[in-house]
């Protein structure tokens, strides 16, 4: 499948200390073209499982469900096991991502994160592709405040001051058709012209939001604007319930 993104890759550089390391050229290199790695989290709060626990036996049942169910659709929440050891898990796809590009996007994720987070009861891994997050808390519907990354393109716009209020009304606008009454999907796409150039921009949500809070949670990350991208000719907030991302080179998959 041709893809404009892998044609046109940009060098991105996460804030996060903890990033850095995750977008070595290596590990960019060792995934497909067009699903880097992009971050990873293990979250330590809710504590370990131990091994041939209830809490494992129910996180080997709910990773195959969700890779068995979310290619077709390109998201779906599920639990696995009773009260006590219920684990909680979603993915998502990038909502131009093919079936076959979802797939092995989560083929991909899973032992991947199991392998990161070997005993966390909660953790979350990011794709270009996909999203997949489980935790022994029950999320589904809640905003996810606590895990957000940024990622943006070194290379600066020469008018920051226009290119940020055009960059920011663009992804409003995008907000807006992701949470159009009927858009269940969450996910827009869309292109604006500045000046002789284009901008390119995607927003998306997870599909255990309501619409009003996809929009809450888009709204906030495109307030992070100014931290994440300030004048970069490309950037990404990404987190656990919503993302974009705009670039002045289309990137969406088109096929
Ligand atoms: C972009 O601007 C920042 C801040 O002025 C500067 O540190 C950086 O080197 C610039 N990047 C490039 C690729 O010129
Ligand atoms: C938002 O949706 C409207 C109606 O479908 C469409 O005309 C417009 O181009 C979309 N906006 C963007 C930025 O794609």
């Amino acid at each position: 499948m041709s893809s404009l993104f892998s044609s046109k890759r940009t060098v991105w550089f996460p804030i996060l200390a903890l990033a850095i390391q995750i977008l070595s050229i290596h590990s960019v290199l060792s995934q497909s073209q067009n699903n880097a790695f992009l971050y990873h989290k293990c979250s330590d709060i809710e504590g370990s499982f131990t091994s041939k626990s209830l809490y494992q036996s129910n996180l080997n049942n709910l990773f195959p469900q969700l890779s068995y169910i979310v290619p077709s659709t390109g998201f779906a929440a599920s639990s696995s096991g009773n009260t006590l050891d219920n684990v909680n898990g979603l993915a998502l796809c990038r909502g131009d991502a093919s079936s076959s590009d979802c797939s092995s996007c989560l083929a991909t994720a899973i032992p991947e994160i199991r392998q990161r987070c070997p005993n966390n009861k909660a953790g979350i891994i990011w794709y270009d592709n996909c999203l997949l997050k489980y935790s022994s808390t029950k999320f589904f519907g809640k905003i996810d405040y606590e895990n957000r990354f940024y990622l943006y393109n070194v290379n600066n716009v020469s008018d920051p001051t226009s290119f940020n209020t055009q960059t920011r009304a663009l992804l409003i606008e995008l907000t807006k058709n992701a949470t159009t009454r009927g858009n269940q999907k969450l996910f827009a796409t869309g292109e604006k012209n500045i000046g002789k150039k284009k901008l390119y921009g995607l927003v998306q949500c997870t599909r255990d939001l309501r619409s009003e809070s996809c929009k809450a949670c888009l709204n906030g990350i495109i307030g992070e604007l100014p931290n994440c991208c300030d004048g970069k000719e490309g950037g990404r907030v990404v987190g656990g319930s919503c993302n974009f991302r705009y670039e002045i080179y289309p990137f969406v998959n088109t096929a």
